[in-house]
């Protein structure tokens, strides 16, 4: 096998690893449901993406069942699951991957000896000794073998080497060199690729992986310069989701290579104009915001405030770009419809914006949607992608807010009364608060008692003006476990509400102990 891929135009084709479900998943509070693997599952192998980690199949039944899930509907990714360097984790994950196209197993161990001493009490030779082990494994199960060394990056280079000629040996394809800590600069980094790719036996053979963590903001930059260095995949998350302050950005990634062809001459298949939806959707499915300025996907990755910056664009977008909105579908905002507006031009609308909702779901986004021009001027294409979005995020869930009543302003007390759906009961109840919103959370605990603690509580605009639509965050923790519940709506109390529940509702997924009204723990 050659480790390099050319394209048409004779570029080097580099491999997109997504590690959103599994690595990004391991981020406290985003946890994603099998219906949202499922769902990005579907997004990302539509964007083009090479190898798709669906999870970690022995950590729990429900990361099995979605490995499973994602690897029969995948197209053309390839599916991946992590193992650690052990038969039961890897038969586990063989059987997960089992139902894929083309399946792929993940194994790795901790080679730095920091993880050795603390994290595995093993000796060198016994760490080389399951490099060895699990990979000849792995391989008697499937063709696909990728092998990483976790903590790559703080290993002795000498024992580096030793492993990543063991994991060649016993038949790995890939091998992963991860800076699992974040700790490298881009050219420390691209020496060690360039070595282990020169001077390890068999090298020529494989592909080099990257796997850069950001602890110091440097994994995007990492990654390229491994990259230069010979590597041939990068693994990486939407958003730049992951352990910590996560892993280096998809969409930073495809566009930097794109963008800066001239110095990265290498190509990708990632489809970029879906690059904004698709983030759009993960920070939906995890709860995660997409911070204001966050680059190529941010809300103001392409808006020009100063006067100077607005002139010089409306004379010619170069001025201040340097790649065009639509490349990564970060559309015009666009006035959509109104009061007048009909389903089927509505339905259009959808289509456009890339939802295909069932004829319930189209009669339920419709009602809502009117709903909201009655309440709002103008209507964006922005407020139907939260209406819609939320109405998906939230249709299945067993706690709902059926209604909302709010006192508040400057006499006190402020108070809240609510009628929560549980499990299709109605329960009816009123509370105070310090402040509006703190008397809806009281109220809703005394609806659905339980004893989660809030970590989070964020409100944005989803447009511009007063009557803009406010999407509210709201993450929960108990049990060691915390989960993220977002919702949109015109009333930003109402938002509250209902982004309240929807973290209950998936804390209780993530911890498996029910409300039944009463006992959420
Ligand atoms: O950061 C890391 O080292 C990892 C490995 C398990 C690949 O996520
Ligand atoms: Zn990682």
């Amino acid at each position: 096998m050659s480790s390099v891929s050319k394209t048409q135009d004779n570029k080097d084709r580099i491999f997109i690893f997504d590690t959103t479900m599994r690595d990004g998943e391991q981020s406290p509070g985003a946890a994603m449901s099998l219906d949202n693997k499922i769902e990005l599952g579907r997004l990302l192998d539509q964007i083009g993406v090479d190898i798709i980690e669906a999870g970690f199949p022995a950590s729990s039944v429900g990361d099995f069942e979605a490995v499973k899930a994602v690897a029969s509907i995948c197209e053309n990714a390839t599916v991946a699951g992590l193992s650690r360097a052990n038969e039961k984790d890897i038969r586990r994950c063989a059987e997960a991957v089992r139902h894929a196209k083309r399946g792929r197993i993940h194994t790795f161990i901790s080679t730095s000896p920091i993880h050795r001493k603390h994290k595995l009490q093993m000796e060198a030779h016994q760490v080389l000794e399951h490099v060895t082990s699990s990979v000849t494994l792995a391989r008697s199960l499937v063709d696909d073998v990728e092998w990483s060394a976790e903590d790559a990056t703080r290993t002795e280079r000498d024992f580096l080497k030793q492993c990543v000629e063991a994991a060649i040996k016993a038949g790995a394809g890939t091998i992963n060199i991860p800076d699992t800590v974040g700790y490298s600069y881009p050219d420390e980094y691209s020496e060690l690729i360039k070595d282990l790719i020169t001077n390890v036996p068999g090298a020529d053979k494989v592909i080099f992986s990257t796997h850069c963590h950001n602890d110091l903001g440097l994994a995007v930059a990492n990654s390229l310069a491994g990259v230069r260095a010979g590597a041939r995949q990068i693994e990486c998350s939407i958003n730049g989701m992951g352990e910590r302050a996560g892993n280096a950005a998809l969409e930073e990634i495809v566009m930097a290579m794109r963008v800066r062809g001239d110095a990265m001459p290498f190509e990708t298949r990632v489809d970029s104009p879906q690059l904004t939806r698709i983030s759009q959707a993960v920070s939906r499915i995890t709860g995660f915001p997409i911070q204001y300025n966050k680059a190529i996907v941010g809300k103001n990755a392409f808006s020009h405030e100063s006067g100077i910056h607005q002139d010089g664009m409306l004379k010619n977008a170069q001025t201040y770009e340097i790649m065009r909105p639509e490349d990564v579908g970060q559309g015009h905002t666009n006035l959509v419809m109104g009061k007048l507006s009909g389903k089927h031009a509505f339905k259009k609308k959808l289509e456009e914006l890339g939802y295909t909702l069932s004829d319930n779901g189209l009669i339920d986004a419709f009602v809502r949607f009117k709903d909201l021009c009655d309440r709002k001027k103008q209507v964006f294409d922005e407020d139907i992608i939260a209406l819609v979005d939320d109405q998906i995020a939230h249709a299945d869930d067993a706690i709902q807010v059926a209604r909302l009543r709010v006192v508040a302003g400057t006499d006190g007390p402020q108070t809240a009364e609510i009628d929560l759906k549980v499990d299709g009961e109605n329960i009816w109840k009123t509370a105070r608060g310090n402040g509006p919103v703190d008397a809806i959370f009281n109220a809703i605990r005394a609806a659905a008692p339980h004893e989660a603690v809030l970590e989070l509580y964020q409100v944005q605009a989803v447009t511009e003006g007063t009557d803009a639509q406010a999407t509210v965050n709201v993450r929960l923790s108990a049990n060691g476990r915390s989960a993220s519940g977002r919702a949109a709506d015109a009333d930003t109390l109402v938002a509250s509400a209902r982004a309240y529940v929807a973290a209950l509702n998936r804390l209780q997924a993530v911890t498996g102990v029910r409300s039944g009204g009463v006992n959420v723990a």
